[in-house]
């Protein structure tokens, strides 16, 4: 059986209901399909997340990376594969009181477990050397927020500026601030009317000042805003008024207390929300990041998905369009999240993904036992559904309600009869309806490569994450909002009074704003100089450029300006001030920057210091082509290119299924005309096979596209051979066939060759990469700006 089909996922094999028989042959599920995402509904116990724990494996052997959001501890379960199958690597994992109740010793239990899963993968014709395969594709990891067993996560990041993408759309921004403080108040436990109060209110609207703005914040910053807001009115009415400053301190103190709390350090300290870091390893290799919130209460959850939610909408958001699969989003047991009714800070974020994650190429997979509990635009905005046995009459009512909607449109829909197949169905056992296909379908689900011992504890996924984890992160500082340069190292002499300059030496005051409010402000001299550097390589199609802010310290004597002491200016020039913090002190002027020809100069220097010191590396892939962006990583020009072989692959795929097409339709329209002939001939048999016809044009599709949803070729073969056996035209009618399936076979080999030459060429992941240089030419630098900045600091 060969279910190692490019671009195809092998979810099981097609299940006769009637005979209770299972086909031979495998169900292979297009991944590009999983772009228009995929509802999972069925009971506890029937097998949802054995499916998709399927597809999940699928997708990672084809180099897709997922985040899956786990609420009930089953998903570390993917880190439970064992290519040698040997009952010691089941025996740390296997479920003791099963072996109590069996009677049986622990490690009798694991030598029957590891039995059991040999014996099942090899009946689906899988064995170690699979397994093997799918370690080899991707890095599984367990994230655990709230917690050090997986890998921690840090929450630090998440008020940070969402992307210019998200920025940039007024309506997806309004989103995510809403979901970010309603998820926020949730937390600290302040509920009522959310969007109405004045906690939310003002929380939006700090968010919103800032975010516009691209300026980052996290909870400290957030807690110092929120005493004293960068907004005077919100709307028209004063600040004050609205929310009055002792009022707000109580607000500041709830955060505050949060960030405080014992346990909270542990939401502080790990990775951070990053969702490309997230995606793939520092090498480029995909990842399958499990998110374990199993141990977190109501509120905690909910904060958490929410944050995840947004930042991978963000991410997805920033991804450029495709017609691919680039990833998965999966969540088990979605109860609670995208209700119907109400409208937990979860749900928007679900409902954007759903509508806008395609044209990016991520897949979003929900699972849950309760269709009910779906809200129903997120479920007719799924393209496949995987429908298994159903529990209760209301559930089913609600899933056949969707199926007819679903069919609307595209021809009848027996009600009656999917009532029954839906009766019908046994654990493991779902329909498969996808809108790609013709008709719906019923599978049996594959063994699962993952050993399903059920969900893990805490304890467990410590074990399992033991020396997966990375490198202990020296944790991040809670870093207040950018900082200016480290004030001026060499203490300057004190002068209380601001110098007098010429006016033609343009002067910046750097903000005081991160200053503790109250304290007096020193400020340091130094030069601030900005420019632009341009990057122009015709062979490389590259035309970029690249603005430097620096500042300098200034010294008395020959050398004012130590250009090698030159650091980055993190403050934008557009937040400078013209005029000093009341009450501040100066710290002397050296000599040479009180004169104006000195600036002319320092102007020349900065120039040539740019142009010797700026430049742009490149890495270039020569299988591809292709060059690095500016500013890509090596880790995000592989990535890149990773995606780009599977849309080159899908691209091929298509081209050759449209081949295929032709040469099937075209042995339809002979098929017809052979039947329009015999129609004169013979009367006799009046059922038109039309349909037999185009069944046949279907299945050899599928036996050579892995197309394999309908019913084998022998038996469409068959009936096509019996109900053409007395007309005069058969034997040229079977010719036709056995000429086209040649033609078709010839294509397909053609066609495999071509896809496995192209799967050779392209390794993005091991390719050596190749570096390249820009450097600017002398017209290519720009200075703009060049003066005296003061930049307070600390007194
Ligand atoms: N694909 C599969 N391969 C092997 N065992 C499976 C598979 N699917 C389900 N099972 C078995 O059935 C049990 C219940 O299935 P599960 O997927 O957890 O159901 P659900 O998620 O619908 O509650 C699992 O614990 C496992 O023992
Ligand atoms: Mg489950």
């Amino acid at each position: 059986m060969d279910y190692e089909k490019l671009g195809k996922f092998y979810l099981g094999r097609p299940h006769d209901l009637s005979s209770g028989t299972t086909a031979e042959e495998p169900l292979l599920y297009d991944s590009k399909d999983l772009t228009t995402h995929a509802v999972c509904v069925g009971m506890t116990g029937s097998g949802k997340t054995g499916l998709c724990v399927g597809l999940l494996e699928e997708a990672a052997i084809d180099g897709i990376p997922s985040i899956v959001i786990d609420p009930k501890g089953d998903l570390g379960n993917l880190l439970l594969t064992f290519p040698s199958l040997r009952p010691e690597d089941f025996a740390p994992w296997i479920n003791e009181d099963d072996a109590r109740k069996k009677g049986v010793s622990a490690a009798e239990y694991a030598a029957a477990q590891a039995e059991l899963w040999k014996k099942g993968l090899a009946a689906w014709g899988q064995d170690g050397a699979r397994i093997q395969r799918l370690h080899d594709a991707a890095d599984f990891a367990v994230y655990t927020p709230g917690s050090s067993a997986g890998i921690p996560i840090s929450i630090l990041d998440s008020f940070a500026a969402p992307p210019a993408a998200v920025r940039d759309d007024a309506e997806l921004l309004g989103d995510r601030i809403a979901t970010t403080v309603t998820s926020l108040l949730g937390f600290v436990g302040i509920r009522g009317d959310a969007v109405q109060s004045r906690e939310h209110i003002l929380l939006a609207t700090i968010l919103d000042h800032e975010w516009r703005q691209g300026r980052d914040l996290d909870l400290a910053a957030l807690i110092q805003a929120v005493q004293s807001p960068p907004v005077a009115k919100i709307g028209v009415i004063d600040l004050d008024a609205f929310y009055p400053a002792g009022d707000r301190f109580g607000l500041a103190m709830s955060l505050n207390n949060l960030l405080a709390a014992p346990g909270f350090s542990a939401w502080l300290e790990g990775e951070p929300l990053d969702i490309q870091n997230i995606l793939y390893t520092a090498a480029g290799k995909p990842r399958v990041a499990i998110f374990s919130i199993a141990h977190l209460d109501d509120s905690e959850r909910m904060f958490f998905v929410s944050l995840l939610l947004n930042q991978v909408l963000g991410w997805t958001r920033s991804q450029p369009g495709t017609n691919s699969l680039r990833a998965l989003l999966y969540m088990d047991e979605i109860f609670g999240y995208m209700p119907p009714v109400a409208e937990p800070p979860s749900k928007k974020p679900l409902l954007t993904m759903l509508k806008q994650a395609r044209a990016h190429g991520v897949g979003v997979v929900l699972a849950t036992q309760n269709p009910v509990d779906l809200d129903y635009k997120g479920l007719s905005n799924a393209g496949t559904w995987f429908i298994g046995r159903l529990q209760t009459e209301r559930d089913k009512m609600r899933v056949l309600d969707g199926l007819e909607g679903a069919a609307a449109g595209a021809g009848r829909f027996d009600r009656g009869a999917m009532e029954e197949t839906l009766a019908g169905l046994g654990q493991r056992r779902f329909l498969l309806n996808n809108v790609h296909e013709d008709a719906p379908v019923i599978f049996e689900t594959r063994w699962a490569m993952s050993y399903l011992r059920g969900p893990m504890t805490r304890e467990q996924i410590r074990q399992v994450m033991a020396g997966r984890k990375p490198e202990a992160a020296p944790a991040t500082p809670a870093a207040p909002a950018p900082a200016a340069t480290p004030a001026a190292a060499a203490p300057a002499a004190r002068a209380t009074s601001r110098p007098v300059l010429p006016p033609a030496i343009p002067q910046y005051f750097v903000p005081a704003r991160d200053l503790p409010l109250g304290a007096p402000v020193e400020y340091v001299p130094q030069l601030l100089a900005a420019g632009v550097v341009h990057f122009v390589d015709r062979k490389h199609e590259i035309d970029t450029s690249e603005p430097v802010t620096v500042l300098a310290p200034l010294a008395d004597g020959v050398v004012p300006v130590d250009w090698e002491r030159v650091e980055e200016c993190s403050v934008e020039l557009d937040r400078l001030e013209t005029a000093p913090a009341p009450a501040a002190a100066f710290a002397a002027l050296p000599g040479p920057a009180a004169q104006e020809k000195s600036y002319a100069q320092w102007k020349k220097d900065f120039d040539e210091w740019l142009y010797r010191g700026r430049k742009l590396e490149l890495f270039e892939s020569p299988a591809f082509g292709r060059v690095s962006e500016p500013g890509e990583s090596e880790r995000d020009f592989r990535v890149r290119l990773q995606h780009l072989t599977r849309e080159q692959r899908d691209a091929k795929l298509d081209e050759l299924r449209g081949k295929f097409r032709a040469k099937v339709d075209s042995l339809e329209e002979r098929l017809r005309k052979a039947e329009q002939k015999r129609e004169k001939e013979a009367q006799q048999s009046k059922q038109v096979k039309l349909d037999t016809a185009l069944r046949i044009g279907s299945t050899l599709l599928g036996a050579v596209l892995g197309r394999s949803t309908r019913a084998s070729s022998g038996t469409a073969m068959r009936s096509v051979t019996r109900s053409w056996r007395d007309a005069q035209d058969v034997a040229r009618a079977e010719e036709d066939i056995e000429e086209i399936k040649k033609d078709l076979a010839e294509l397909q080999a053609e066609a495999e060759r071509e896809v496995a030459e192209l799967a050779q060429r392209l390794d993005p992941l091991n390719e050596e990469l190749a570096k390249t240089e820009v450097r600017p030419r002398r017209t290519d630098i720009e200075v703009r700006l060049l003066g005296l900045a003061w930049v307070p600091r600390r007194g």
